[in-house]
């Protein structure tokens, strides 16, 4: 007998951990959203090569559903392996050269990751500001623009942290070309709920998640640039820091070679296929549509519970709702008796407005009816707990 064989349960310390069993949760939080059960379903199919030619043909079915859905023709249009700070990192690491200086917003969460990305590329960083939950204002951009000459401009287009969807957006890509930069759109909670349309408004980078508007689990990240980006990415003097990231060597994989890079993560892949899959029979404009009216309907119900929208109406974000919490109520524990009554999953505030708000997302398959009402009498019943 073997020693391997000799051993028994008892003398082996493999934990003894249970079968998974996570609670069936309705996420209206700031993603990930509810996924579609057609999207799990095509997740647990089963694995093929990355390099195989069943798999180079799902690649470029999913290059062609995120151009339709990016609303763009740009070739470069991929989706990076890892989570949406992933294809951020993608995008400002390639696109920022050590010298090179980049504006960034100061009104939310995410322009400071933008910041701190742009800094460990070796770019020099430059702000224009604006308070959180307010939007850019192009005015501030020019002057920015005059003032510091930046050769890569980003911005939020929803910004997540403050329920702030940027409008505009045509008039700062203008600003930002008559100063010969470039413009990174931040698509994260925008992608597929919200309207957004690359190549009409001319944005030269956008990179997005899948785990908000697209009700897709996180992993793998959908990014596009435009000959003029992609220009820049391969003229670099130095090599991006990151081997990872470098996205001239991505293009081994995802261009015409189709040669070995990284191990693509394939689940995640196929799950973004039937995602997109989802946008694209629904058709991108209804399903902008769907998610203004039932956010609408939340905001509406919002309101007659009697509470205050953070974002006025002109840059209010369908995706991500951001609501002031009323004087004398206690943020945390209206979340956890959602969360312990309800299985129901809604945000707190970050950063700036920890504290003064909630967030609630409608994105995806969470952008339902049955999830508004659902939202609108849970939350009333946690705040009549609290005498509102
Ligand atoms: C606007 C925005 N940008 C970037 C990110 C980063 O994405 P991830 O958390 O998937 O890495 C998020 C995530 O919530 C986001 O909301």
């Amino acid at each position: 007998m073997s020693d391997a064989s000799a051993l028994t349960k008892q003398e082996d310390d493999a934990p003894d951990v249970g079968e998974l069993t996570p609670p069936d949760r309705t996420l209206m939080g700031p993603g990930p959203s509810d996924v579609h059960p057609r999207v799990l379903k095509g997740m647990s199919t089963p694995l093929v090569g990355h390099l195989d030619p069943s798999f180079v043909e799902i690649m470029d079915e999913v290059q062609e559903l995120l151009r339709y859905t990016f609303r763009t023709d740009n070739q470069w249009t991929i989706p990076v392996s890892g989570t949406g700070s992933a294809s951020m990192e993608a995008a400002i690491g390639n696109l920022v050269e050590p010298g090179d200086t980049m504006l960034v917003p100061t009104n939310g969460y995410f322009g400071g990751r933008m910041k701190s990305m742009a800094e460990r590329a070796g770019g020099e960083v430059v702000e224009v500001s604006a308070p959180w939950g307010e939007p850019l204002d192009p005015v501030d951009v020019e002057r920015a623009f005059d003032e510091h000459q930046p050769d890569v401009f980003g911005f939020v287009h929803a910004e997540t942290s403050t329920g702030v969807l940027q409008p505009n957006v045509p008039e700062l890509t203008d600003i930002a070309h008559d100063h010969d930069a470039l413009v990174i759109a931040d698509s994260v909670t925008s992608l597929g709920g919200v309207e957004l349309r690359v190549d009409e408004w001319d944005i030269d980078v956008a990179y997005s998640g899948p785990q908000k508007c697209l009700s897709c689990p996180p992993g793998a990240s959908p990014l596009t640039l435009n000959d003029r980006a992609m220009d820049k990415v391969l003229g670099r003097e130095e090599r991006p820091r990151s081997w990872y990231l470098d996205l001239s060597l991505l293009e081994g994989y995802w261009g015409d070679d189709r040669s070995y890079h990284h191990t693509a993560p394939i689940s995640n892949v196929y799950a973004l296929r039937e995602a997109l899959r989802l946008v694209a029979e629904e058709g991108i404009e209804a399903r902008w549509a769907r998610h203004r009216a039932v956010a609408g309907d939340l905001k509406a119900g919002l309101q007659d519970l009697g509470l205050e929208m953070n974002a006025p109406d002109e840059y209010w974000l369908p995706s991500l709702n951001a609501v002031r919490v009323p004087d004398g109520i206690d943020d945390g524990a209206v979340i956890d008796h959602l969360l312990e009554e309800y299985d129901l999953e809604i945000a707190s505030g970050l950063g700036d407005l920890e504290g003064d708000i909630w967030r609630i997302g409608c994105m995806g398959y969470s952008a339902r009816p049955k999830n508004v009402e659902y939202v609108l009498a849970a939350l009333e019943d946690a705040l009549g707990q609290q005498g509102f």
